[in-house]
This record gives structure tokens, sequence and C-alpha cells, in this order.
């Protein structure tokens, strides 16, 4: 039987290379353009596998229309835009690509951490307008980095990146998470409840997976827990934070300020947001370099060709789907 590639837009070489090198047909979406629901079901239909990304909407009802399908390779660490237990459920692997991001991903982190307190984009924003007065004792002051402390809210990798980059701010470094953090701890790093983590932090940096349970971890009461002093940083998925409650926030002056690169309903904000002058507010960025999203389109196509061959992906996250589907008809090893 023909295996049948679809990519769901166009992405880095030499992802689409290597899916060409490993299936017999590659169909492409060409436009950097989101597909809806009813035209990702056209295409998934008689596939063998389909490389998605994180802008993909996998529900039940793609996954419906992708019978037979053997993976939906997403080309992101994030995979919450995948009903993966819906995945599961049909046979089909679901996989993703860590690691490469995580230097990228931390380096923005730090763009946002260092840019909105010392309000680099007003400061841009004066300039360019010929609004700079000329140097002035109290014009626009921000808030210091080195030294203060900064508390990361779940432990992974790229929040190690990231406190392996407040060490040379000489910063306390606090984190909150499921479970301790030996490579965090290493770099002394110190675990606290959450609550205060919001109550002591200077910036308080977002780094968890969007799960049923971190959705609006960050809501009014989270909020209201932190220094009035004190930047929320989020790089991870913008629901984790309740954006309207945010705003709130930052309008009141409840909290000193924001730096976001990620939305609660991308690429739409929260009304009011754009308004709030203590934010510094980047188009989901994380991932954007050269070499790592290279990087990624190249992991994401790799899962896919294994499992067109077969085998066990990589990067597989329901790995219960093995036991689903019958080792000897999809000739794959757990
Ligand atoms: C991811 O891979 O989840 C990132 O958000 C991409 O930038």
């Amino acid at each position: 039987m023909s295996v049948r590639v679809f990519i769901t837009q166009p992405i880095p070489d030499p992802g689409r290379g290597l899916v060409a090198g490993c299936a017999d047909e590659v169909d492409q979406n060409l436009e950097d353009q989101v597909l809806s629901t009813d035209e990702l079901r056209a295409k998934v239909a008689g596939c063998t596998g389909v490389l998605c990304l994180l802008t993909d909407r996998i529900d039940a009802a793609v996954l419906d229309a992708a019978k037979g399908c053997r993976i939906f390779a997403n080309m992101a660490v994030g995979y919450n835009n995948v009903d993966v237990a819906a995945a599961t459920e049909r046979g089909i692997m679901v996989t993703n690509t860590p690691g490469v991001l995580t230097e990228a991903t931390a380096d923005l982190t730090w763009t946002l951490i260092l840019g909105i307190a010392r309000r680099v984009v007003e400061g841009d924003h004066e300039m360019r307008t010929g609004r700079f007065p000329g140097w002035g004792p109290l014009y626009l002051l921000g808030g210091d980095v080195t030294g203060r402390t900064l508390g990361l809210v779940g432990p992974g990798r790229i929040a190690t990146a990231v406190a392996e980059r407040a060490r040379g701010f000489r910063m306390a470094v606090l984190y909150a998470g499921r479970r301790p953090s030996p490579e965090i701890d290493a770099l002394g790093g110190r675990m606290v409840p959450l609550d205060e983590l919001l109550a002591t932090s200077d910036f308080v940096s977002l780094h968890t997976p969007l799960t049923p349970e971190t959705r609006h971890l960050i809501d009014a009461r989270a909020l209201s827990r932190m220094k009035p002093t004190a930047y929320l940083v989020n790089t991870a998925r913008g629901p984790v934070v309740d954006e309207a409650a945010l705003v709130d926030a930052l309008r009141s002056g409840r909290i000193a300020g924001a730096g976001l690169d990620v939305y609660e309903d991308e690429p739409k904000m929260a009304p009011g947001l754009a308004d709030c002058p203590n934010t510094l507010l980047l188009p989901h960025l994380g991932s954007a370099t050269f070499a790592t999203r290279a990087a990624m389109a190249r992991i994401a196509a790799e899962n896919l060709c294994v499992a067109l061959r077969g085998d066990r992906p990589p990067n597989l996250v329901n790995p219960e789907v093995l036991s689903r589907l019958s080792g000897e008809a999809a000739g794959i090893t757990s």
C-alpha cells in the first residue's frame, strides 16, 4: 500500500526532504496559513502519517478522518494542540520535538526578563518617535535584575537553561513544580511551594506545559500574591495565565509588568493587553531561530519516518498506544 504523508504547512529544510525519502507521496499545504478542521479532515484522509504544527488543532474529528494513519508528528515540544487520548484510542502515535528548542527558548525568556525590566521597547519607541527629551534622573527607570530573585514555575529543561543563565546575574533561583529538580538544585536553586515563589520572586517565569491542571494556574489570586514590583514572564503556553486577570493586574499596578511570548487565544490578545505600557509582547518567537526550527523539522520528520518504517519513534508521547497496536500487524516493538 502506498505510504502517503501530509505536511500541514511549509517547514524548514531538511524536514520535507527527509519525509520525501520515506513516503511514496507527500502532500503539503504550501500556504503559511493554518488549516480549518474541515480542511485538515479532507487532507489527512487516507494518510499514513501527518507532520503537524502547534497551531493545528488535532481533535477527535480530525483523527477520525485520518483512519488508518499511524502517526501525527507534531513539530513542537508542546502537544496540547493534539487530543492525545483520542489518538491513543484510535491507535495513532503522537510525537513531539523535545530538547532542540531549549536554548533558544531560554534565550528568549532572558530577552523578556531584561527587556521588560529595563523598558527596552519603550526606550526604542522614544527614540524612533523623536520623544527622547535628553537624559534625566527620573527618565524611564526600570527594575533591577542582577542580584534579584527569579521564580521558575515548571522545572523542566527550559527552566533549567533559564536558571543556568541566572547565575551570570547572581540571582537567587526558586522553583515550583510537582517534583524536585536535581539539575536546578545543582545550580543553587531551591524548590518552594508556588505561593511562596509568587510572594517572593522579582521575576516569575512560566515553563510548565499546558494541561488541565495548569490552565489558568496564574489567575487573579496568583497575581494578587505577587509583589507590586515583580514581573511575570511567559514563554510556555498562553492559557497558563488568565489573560483578562493579567490585564487587570497590569492596569491597576498590582504587578510591575509582564513579558509575554504566548497568549490565551493566539494569534489574538485579550482586550486591553496591547494598551498596557508595562508589557513587552512578542509573537510566539521562543523557538524562532533558523537552526532551532531546522532541528525541530528534522526531528519531527525523523519521528514520522521511524513510525512509517514500523518502529517506535524516539519522541513518542503516548507509549500506551503500543499496547493497543498489534505488534505483529504494525511491526512495532515497544
Ligand atoms: C513549542 O515547540 O512548543 C514551542 O512553543 C514552539 O515555539
